[in-house]
């Protein structure tokens, strides 16, 4: 007999929720991407067709809505406490004493769990189904984020999200929501790629996901939650937190990994030692650990002191932030001519290192956080990430300290400096300014570019006073005549220095082109974009082409001369399945009247046609063929690029001969220490037999190939029923798969 919708549907969501959970939160996925693809279409179709059947649990909230939540607030179901810091042996000790003194005759086993470096986030279930999520907020009400926080795949949208447990009628959980380490980078790798400003803290970042208007961009960022409390419950009794962590794992929660139970303080400082050696291989970042009595009548009996329950606390790893004097505020002109103000510190030790400046990021920052010099700041270091300044301490403002004036002249050059309409950025505008090329020959000397030993920063320094070099092409027509008068330079370095930049003529295309510094164009997508257009010339031609589009539509509009660039970059859009087609929308300028936008398209047309070969590169979006357009219309590029032409550089690639085409169609990741490739040879070995490499595994990966080590990759393939080759393997792989 055929389901009816509504059976049909629920059948579908109970499904999908299943299969979710155990990708997401168990790891360990018993259907493949097309199954779980095949069966969220159709009950999206199901949903199309019958509004009234998308429930509130309906996996298809997962992708969010545009349906803005304006964050009313909510009242919490039981206050949302905090937990006191301990930093130390002692301090647990003396804690431990305060609890003895108030419930003496206790059993004292603890819980030890990670603390998650995130953000609270408040669950209810009613009757088993998500009904509403909401921030800390102050404790008493938070945000309602309830859209938002569906789009996180491991909270689950219905509990039990599996199996025929009863649900409680009432449970309102606690967790925290989370970016992985890797998801993190990988967003960061992401917006690198895009040329978008990187994030530097990913407790921050999560926050700002989670807060989004639209739920569709919450969507987009892949957060975790852990749940680790239970606020509010009705019809459960529990007596341990153990259990109830055990509670919350059967109904389908992701909880804190690798608790243990302790009997004293001494095993918990035993597993302290232990997290703390964890640390750096966890896949999220924890700020400390907590510590919780276990039994939870005795956790009630201790009480609650201010906002911080008893009967628990934070160990908190203490180096992870610092106190520290603001001594000044430099600023530092980059390679593209941002000025960036960078802070100098009384050095001060902080996660490890001794610390003795930090980046401000702008000076737009530099005022809302109200810094002020000689103030004393807080900095924070997390990770392996830079350290950055959260803040002044303004209660230990004396009066004496100074404002913080950006400066209104580039410090190299003593150019204006010029704002850009919509950007927080100080640009020196002077392309000749000797501190922009100093950082842009730097770069494009640097073992990541060129890689031109030998000339460090105090010969480059000489090279750009004397006037020998103003451009990195300049580098190519240096001679021995040229050097040898030079203070400090002998024949020595003057021959070691021009071999050296001899050789790097022959580089790979894709080096030199990551080389010219193009915002937001790192080697892989130069590796991508070279595939594609093989010379250099052929970038220039496509840039070429776009302004001749542009003139010839400002010659009907003349407002376009301006904005061409900006609308046909809007019009490149990746929603097209049929692979990033590109496309006009009138919406985009309906500022001109109709019969004049007739004649402008063809004009567009002509300009989509010339930058498709790029756009139809996965991972190339509107901001990388911005970025490089504006470079190649920029004539001291196209001059610096014919003097490396003239000096004979190697501009252009034959279209890669594929030695054979046997790992055509499949896709690798390369991880670990392979025996006689390096990862670069590994890559190339793949490519030249027509196979793709990626960085991350994922469902789409056909092969994974490991050598030493590569522990979570190696995890993640496993999972995933990917299979693993040694290097032989892939050369047999190559070998036969072409006969
Ligand atoms: S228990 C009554 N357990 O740390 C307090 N909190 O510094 C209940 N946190 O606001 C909190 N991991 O957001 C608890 N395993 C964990 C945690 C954890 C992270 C956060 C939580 C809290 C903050 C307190």
């Amino acid at each position: 007999m055929t389901p009816s919708p509504h059976e049909r549907a629920a059948a579908l969501r109970r499904q999908i929720n299943a299969h979710s959970h155990r990708y997401f939160v168990l790891h360990d996925p018993i259907i493949t991407d097309a199954e779980f693809d095949a069966l969220f279409q159709e009950l999206q179709a199901l949903e199309a067709a019958h509004p009234e059947l998308r429930t509130a649990d309906s996996p298809t909230w997962r992708i969010g809505s545009d349906l803005a939540e304006g964050f009313a607030k909510a009242r919490h179901a039981a206050p949302i406490l905090s937990l006191a810091n301990a930093f130390s042996a002692e301090d647990l000790a003396d804690w431990e004493t305060r609890n003895k003194r108030i419930a003496p005759e206790a059993s004292w086993a603890y819980v030890v769990e990670p603390k998650f470096d995130g953000l609270t986030i408040v669950l209810r279930y009613e009757a088993g189904v998500l009904v509403q999520a909401c921030t800390r907020g102050n404790g008493t009400k938070g945000d309602v984020v309830t859209a938002n926080a569906r789009t996180i795949q491991s909270i689950p949208l219905r509990i039990p999200v599996s199996g025929d447990q009863e649900s409680p009628p009432l449970l309102v959980v606690r967790g925290e929501i989370l970016f992985t380490k890797e998801a993190f980078a990988r967003l960061n790798e992401a917006r690198r790629e895009a040329g978008e400003p990187i994030y530097a803290n990913a407790r921050n970042t999560a926050a700002g996901s989670l807060k989004q208007k639209d739920a569709r961009k919450t969507a987009e960022r892949a957060l975790s939650a852990y749940c680790y409390d239970v606020v509010h419950s009705e019809g459960l009794s529990i007596d341990t937190r153990m259990a109830q962590r055990a509670l919350l794992e059967s109904l389908g929660f992701a909880v804190p990994p690798e608790v243990t139970r302790c009997e004293d303080l001494a095993a918990v400082q035993a597993r302290l030692a232990w997290w703390e050696a964890q640390r750096p291989q966890l896949p999220y970042e924890i700020d400390g650990i907590v510590i919780k009595v276990d039994n939870l009548a005795l956790e009630r009996s201790l009480g609650i002191a201010g906002k911080d329950p008893r009967g628990m606390v934070a160990y908190k790893y203490q180096s992870e932030e610092a106190t520290t004097r603001l001594l000044k505020v430099v600023s530092q002109v980059g390679r593209t001519g941002r000025v960036t103000p960078t802070a100098h510190l009384a050095p001060v030790f902080v996660g490890g290192v001794t610390v003795t400046h930090a980046t401000l990021h702008n000076y737009d920052l530099v005022a809302t956080m109200d810094l002020r010099l000689g103030d004393l700041v807080r900095l924070k270091r997390s990770g392996d990430v830079i350290p950055y300044i959260i803040g002044p301490v303004s209660s230990a403002r004396t009066g004496e300290e100074q404002a913080v004036t950006p400066p209104s002249v580039c410090p190299a050059s003593g150019d204006p400096l010029v704002r850009e309409a919509d950007t927080v950025d100080l640009l020196c505008p002077n392309t000749t300014c000797p501190e922009r090329i100093f950082r842009s020959v730097t770069f494009f000397a640097s073992r990541g570019g060129m890689n031109i030993d030998g000339l460090g920063p105090r010969t480059l320094r000489l090279l750009i006073d004397t006037g020998l070099v103003s451009d990195e092409g300049d580098l190519f027509t240096l001679t021995a005549e040229d050097l040898l008068p030079l203070e400090g330079i002998g024949e020595k370095k003057t021959a070691l220095l021009l071999d050296a930049i001899r050789a790097a003529k022959d580089r790979p295309l894709a080096q030199t082109i990551t080389a010219l510094g193009i915002p937001g164009l790192g080697e892989t997508m130069a590796r991508a974009i070279t595939k594609a257009v093989s010379s250099v010339s052929g970038l220039a031609a496509i840039a070429q082409q776009v302004r001749d589009a542009a003139t010839s539509a400002a010659q009907q509009i003349p407002p376009l001369e301006d904005t061409f660039t900006e609308l046909l970059l809007k019009s490149i859009t990746s929603a097209d399945p049929a692979g990033r087609a590109v496309r006009l929308t009138t919406s985009e300028y309906t500022d001109f009247d109709a019969p004049l936008h007739e004649a402008v398209q063809p004009c567009f047309a002509r300009a989509l046609e010339a930058i498709r070969p790029l756009v139809q590169i996965d991972g190339v979006g509107p901001s990388l063929v911005g970025a490089i357009l504006a470079w190649f219309s920029d004539a001291r590029n196209t001059a610096m690029l014919e003097k490396m032409q003239a000096a004979g550089l190697r501009l252009e690639e034959a279209p890669p001969a594929a030695s054979s085409a046997s790992l055509e169609g499949r896709s690798f990741v390369i991880t670990g220490t392979l025996p006689t490739f390096s990862r670069k040879d590994a890559r190339a070995f793949i490519e030249q037999h027509g196979g793709r490499v990626t960085g991350a595994v994922s469902s789409k990966t056909s092969f994974l190939v490991a050598g030493k080590g590569g522990g979570s990759k190696r995890a993640k393939a496993a999972a995933l029923g990917i299979p693993v080759l040694d290097e032989s393997a892939l050369r047999a792989l190559a070998d036969d798969s072409g006969s």
